[in-house]
């Protein structure tokens, strides 16, 4: 198996980190645009290998889409990140072009990829693949509620005192500060709903740390994150490629589910070998769905820019 990671950068190399690291693919390719920084990266990394037992075959290229050919998923990871005080929206204008030519030049030589959008404005780039692509909707995943969802069960990790792993929580909507969904009510620890266990005031706190939980990130490091990020990244790409059958929430172009069409959001996502093989529909209350509706008029209403 064989996975290209598009961007070097900090988001793009963290996932091919993971990605190697973790042994999920037989082959990982790191392509980025400036000149040396996928091939160090890959050096950096490679040599960690017989520390850390790494069997993966790593490559790192400038520019050379030839070496990419072949892959089963394709991560793209190129573009600008926000910077404090943006939006992630603000970054269209510039990502849109890279985006574009990147898809291009990846299918070319990887004709029957699942694609893996990072770069943002995440739901509308994996929209813009979408309407560009001619591409079947399955094989088109945006990585957004991983990453929403991984800092959702953070957060209420750290609100019970209780170890990551045994938190279940989901994000979905859009993947924007004010467009993000955290369905409270069907966060579980250790099967227990969490609304049984922290006070309505605890739970807000937790949902709305969650929203701006990139934000938050991108004040205190000066620019975006990519630990969690990268690792949503990969954590996505091995549903794919090992075929999981996990439901993880992505961006997905809906066609009627959640009362929504023409726009890629967040939905939970049955992932396998065929990427989006399932949209999962959750039963939303009326304060959800009307949050829902918001989000979707909120991402629909930036995927308008991609016009101009
Ligand atoms: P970064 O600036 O560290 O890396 C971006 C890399 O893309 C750079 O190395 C740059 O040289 C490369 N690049 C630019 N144009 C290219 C092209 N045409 N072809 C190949 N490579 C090209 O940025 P970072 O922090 O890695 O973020 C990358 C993107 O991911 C940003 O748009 C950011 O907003 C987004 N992001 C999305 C998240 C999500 O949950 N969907 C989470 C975190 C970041």
């Amino acid at each position: 198996s064989k996975v290209t990671v598009v961007g070097a950068g900090n988001v793009g190399a963290t996932c091919a980190n993971v990605l190697v690291t973790n042994n999920v693919a037989d082959e990982v390719v790191l392509i980025d645009i400036k000149q040396g920084l996928a091939e160090g990266k890959t050096m950096d990394i490679m040599q960690t290998a017989n520390l850390l037992t790494i069997n993966t075959h790593m490559v790192g290229v400038t520019n050379d889409y030839e070496k990419t050919a072949g892959s089963d998923v394709v991560v793209i990871t190129s573009g600008i990140p926000r910077k404090p005080g943006m939006t992630r929206e603000e970054l269209i204008g510039v990502n849109a072009g890279i985006v574009k030519s990147v898809t291009d030049n990846v299918l070319k030589y990887s004709p029957n990829a699942v694609i893996l959008c990072v770069s943002n404005p995440m739901d509308t780039m994996t929209y813009l693949i979408h309407k560009t692509s001619g591409l079947p909707k399955n094989r088109i995943i945006g990585m957004g509620g991983a990453l929403d969802s991984s800092r959702f069960k953070y957060f209420l990790s750290v609100a019970l005192g209780a170890n990551p792993n045994e938190v279940e929580g989901m994000v979905i909507g859009g993947h924007g500060d004010t467009t993000m969904i955290p369905l409270t009510r069907y966060a579980t620890y250790r099967g227990i709903p969490v609304s049984t266990l922290l006070d309505k005031e605890t739970l807000d706190k937790v949902a709305a740390d969650t929203m701006v939980g990139g934000a938050t990130l991108t004040g205190l490091l000066g620019t975006s994150a990519w630990y969690a990020p990268g690792a949503a990244s990969a954590a996505v790409v091995a549903a794919v490629l090992h075929d999981q059958k996990r439901v993880i929430p992505c961006s997905a172009l809906v066609e009627g589910e959640y009362g929504e069409s023409d726009i890629c959001i967040g939905v939970p996502c049955l992932l396998g070998r065929n990427g989006i093989e399932k949209i999962v529909d959750v039963n939303l209350n009326e304060e959800e769905k009307a949050l829902f509706a918001k989000s979707a008029a909120a991402v629909r209403k930036t995927n308008g820019a991609l016009a101009s």
